[in-house]
């Protein structure tokens, strides 16, 4: 088994490593010459894309947070309307599908109960189903029309980490893939998205490269009995991805929130006992990131810690940050790719200092193939 793990104490920590490598496999080959996108897995026809008039994203667990993601890219640059859902919720109610719905069908598996059972009902009501998958041949492939493979390797640890990087690559390619064939909203936008896609690798690799600091907040928090994650925008997803990390790994309650909502209600359980991981938005986006900065104020004023996530060359949270974790530069829509590494490592270096089994942590399964 050690031989498996690569050298590491943890296949967890060998998958997190992985992420450059796996994120290059799942752009491999899909942007051709010119910035021209090849993805005729999707298996449409240009009048069938051009016909799509909303998408539903369905999946469970951390796939479900890529699906959040896939929503503000997938609507930006395509201008169709998205929802995303819970495998589990959407089954059991009455969704409203038509043959011009594309559904989503994300899941590394391939054998959640729960997202197969809500594809089957999309596809009896006629319409067209899409997996994003991790493991060929897996049952959700096999009964979707179409399938975009991440080409992640195999994942071993419970807690999904390259899944989730490879999954957001694949919504994006979705994405910008529509766009390409329905024409898009913002043609330049596009082009400079699937260059600063084609970096991703090496961006993720970079924020690897600085994880030491990282590993050293997991030990000290390491008697932390909760932790509070903020993000706006796609931020919001990547805090819900880091609090489900945390309780999947560390048995930590944690919680993540729409930084905008603090206000509304989680500000209440700010004191001096809770570190607060707030994600922030890149500049590029000034309204998105002023905010977050005045949440991150708002959370130090009442004594409790701030980790806060920031691009390079923010120096605008410097005064606020007890630490401040630095990752690349990336446009908003992307930089999920980049903010959740430091999330993963933080959940995987906590619970390993609580002695706590990283791979396999009590009550979860890799795959939950019961409803
Ligand atoms: C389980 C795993 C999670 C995973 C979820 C969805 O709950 O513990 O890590 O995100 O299933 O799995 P899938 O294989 O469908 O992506």
């Amino acid at each position: 088994a050690a031989a498996e793990k690569g050298g590491y104490d943890y296949f967890m920590l060998k998958e997190i490593e992985e992420q450059p490598r796996a994120v290059a496999d799942t752009l491999l080959g899909r942007i051709g010459d010119g910035g021209r996108l090849q993805l005729d897995e999707m298996r449409m026809s240009e009048s069938e894309l051009r016909s799509v008039d909303k998408v539903i994203v369905i999946a469970a667990g951390t796939a479900y947070h890529a699906g959040m993601i896939a929503k503000y890219a997938i609507e930006h640059w395509t201008r169709i309307p998205v929802e995303v859902e819970l495998a589990s919720e959407f089954r059991y109610r009455d969704p409203i599908l038509t043959r011009d719905t594309l559904v989503i069908a994300i899941s590394q598996s391939g054998e959640t109960a729960d997202t197969l059972m809500a594809l089957r009902h999309a596809k009896e009501q006629h319409a067209r189903v899409l997996a994003i998958c991790n493991t060929n041949g897996a049952t959700i492939p096999r009964e979707a029309d179409a399938v975009v493979y991440t080409h992640g390797g195999p994942e071993i640890a419970v807690a999904s980490t390259k899944a989730f990087l490879t999954q957001l690559i694949a919504c994006y390619l979705v994405g910008l893939y529509l766009a390409q064939v329905r024409g898009a909203k913002f043609p330049d936008e596009i082009q400079d998205i699937l260059i600063q896609l084609a970096q991703a690798p090496e961006k993720v690799r970079e924020t690897l490269d600085r994880m030491e600091p990282v590993k050293e907040l997991g030990r000290l928090l390491k008697d932390a009995e909760r932790v509070l994650f903020l993000g706006r925008h796609v931020g919001y997803p990547v805090a819900l991805e880091g609090a489900l990390k945390l309780k999947e790994l560390a048995y930590v309650h944690a919680e993540g929130f729409a930084a905008g909502e603090l206000k509304h209600g989680p500000i209440a359980l700010v004191d001096q006992d809770l570190p607060v991981v707030v994600v922030v938005p890149p500049a590029d986006r000034p309204l998105l990131h002023d905010k977050i900065v005045s949440n991150i104020q708002e959370i130090r004023a009442r004594g409790a810690r701030t980790i806060v996530i920031a691009e390079d060359g923010d120096e605008a949270v410097v005064p606020f940050a007890d630490t401040l974790i630095r990752v690349p530069e990336l446009p908003t829509l992307l930089q999920p790719l980049v903010a959740t590494v430091p999330l993963q490592v933080f959940a995987c270096a906590l619970a390993d200092a609580k002695g706590l089994d990283v791979d396999q942590p009590r009550n979860l399964a890799k795959s939950v193939t019961v409803e």
